[in-house]
């Protein structure tokens, strides 16, 4: 069990990898009609960046029957020049069928926690447009707190767009690991 985890009432899902049989649940996942209104871009594909770049991955949500529901992905993205200063930013997309049920706030808790368990860094963010109130509210029952609001941040479908961020900290859900020593490093994650 993961050191950092806790009761939170939130309905249990897995996070595991991704393989080879899962093409069509990531086609699904990625089409414009499951990521909808606010998470969906029409950029040119060399246009869009490599989660890999940024020490990024994704990982499949499935119930504890091993029903798939979604996704979740996530990179590093630094706050200074050193190394101990590395936050992870996350994402996710639930499958329509599988929403409004806590599933994405325990899927995006549990990859906080797994960042957190298995890294050096402090902070978890998680960023969502002005308009996603889905989002920003499965965020909240994840335990994240809300901190304001980064102004035209994001280029989508032909303007800039105002993001709302969370953070979850390593306090927030283990108050005595806040100031852990050990390697500066925030990475890698491996599955
Ligand atoms: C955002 C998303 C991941 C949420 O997944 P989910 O499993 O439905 O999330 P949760 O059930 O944990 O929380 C959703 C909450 O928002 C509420 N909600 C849903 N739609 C809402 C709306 N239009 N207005 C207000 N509240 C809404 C739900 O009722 C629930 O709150 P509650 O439990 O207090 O009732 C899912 O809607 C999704 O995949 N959207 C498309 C991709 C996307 O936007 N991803 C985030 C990009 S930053």
């Amino acid at each position: 069990m993961n050191p950092l985890d806790e009761s939170t009432g939130l309905p249990p899902v897995r996070l595991r990898d991704v393989r080879g049989d899962d093409a069509e649940l990531l086609r699904g996942l990625n089409s414009p009609a499951v990521l909808g209104e606010w998470d969906h871009f029409d950029d040119p594909g060399d246009e869009m960046l490599s989660g890999a770049l940024y020490n990024g991955a994704t990982k499949i949500v499935e119930l504890p029957d091993g029903s798939a529901i979604g996704s979740v992905s996530w990179i590093q993205v630094p706050y200074g020049p050193n190394q101990r200063s590395l936050a992870w930013s996350i994402g996710i997309t639930v499958l329509p069928v599988f929403r409004g049920r806590g599933l994405g706030a325990s899927a995006q808790r549990r990859l906080a926690l797994e960042l957190l368990g298995r890294s050096h860094a402090n902070r978890v963010q998680a960023d969502t447009d002005i308009g996603n109130v889905a989002e920003q509210r499965s965020l909240q029952l994840a335990g994240f707190t809300r901190e304001g609001i980064a102004r035209g941040a994001q280029w989508r479908r032909g303007r800039w767009h105002d993001r709302v961020l969370y953070s979850l900290l390593r306090g927030d859900v283990a108050p005595d690991t806040s100031r852990l020593g050990g390697p500066v490093t925030g990475g890698p994650v491996t599955g």
